[in-house]
């Protein structure tokens, strides 16, 4: 049985377990109740960055976000994907719809997160979280970093910590991620990365 880090409140769960019940394998999840928003020990152990919904499979193998899960769990189910694979208008379509309505979910429930409290704690509960998220993410790459420069997670990875430099310089974080920043430094320097580093 695979897992589904889940609450019934959360838009992006609920589009996943839709794909589940429409391709017809939503019995082959079983749903953990967790909340995202107090961090807890069993979801940060498969996801990192604290979010829902996170699949995790029989291997112990954890998935996310919701649009990498959606995709995985369509390749499960049988005929009628959910997924265009024939047409490039269509497929642009199908996907620009798919972007768009995971646009408007993060906005309301950025919104909502912002209107539940007051607007300091907000604020301060938003940038702790934020952060513990980069410091997460930083540490799992650190455990298990990319290699080359050949696929578009490891140009997403060189992307996101040349973001950290370029706008968060002064919060080092290379001395604690040695393996990551011996591959960036490798990385940097070719094309991809070299003719797109932003503003100095
Ligand atoms: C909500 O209550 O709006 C919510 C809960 C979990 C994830 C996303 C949204």
């Amino acid at each position: 049985m695979m897992k589904l880090h889940h609450s019934p409140a959360s838009p992006f769960v609920r589009k996943v377990m839709a794909l589940a019940i429409a391709r017809g394998i939503e019995g082959r999840i079983e749903l953990v109740p967790t909340d995202p928003h107090v961090s807890p020990p069993h979801l940060l152990k498969d996801n990192p960055l604290s979010k829902i919904p996170c699949l995790v499979l029989e291997d112990g193998t954890a998935v996310f976000d919701s649009p990498v899960i959606c995709e995985y769990l369509d390749t499960l189910g049988e005929a009628n994907s959910l997924f265009p694979t024939s047409g490039t208008g269509r497929w642009i379509r199908v996907q620009v719809m798919h972007a768009l309505a995971d646009g408007i979910m993060d906005a309301a429930v950025a919104r909502r997160g912002q209107s539940s409290q007051p607007k300091e704690a907000a604020r301060d509960a938003f940038m702790a979280r934020q952060k513990a998220a980069v410091d997460r993410g930083l540490d799992a790459l650190e455990n298990d970093p990319p290699q080359g420069l050949s696929d578009i997670g490891a140009i997403a990875v060189g992307c996101a910590l040349g973001y950290l430099d370029f706008r968060f310089g002064h919060e080092p974080w290379r001395e604690a991620h040695p393996r990551l920043a011996a591959w960036f430094e490798q990385v940097s320097k070719l094309p991809p990365l070299a003719h797109t580093a932003p503003p100095k």
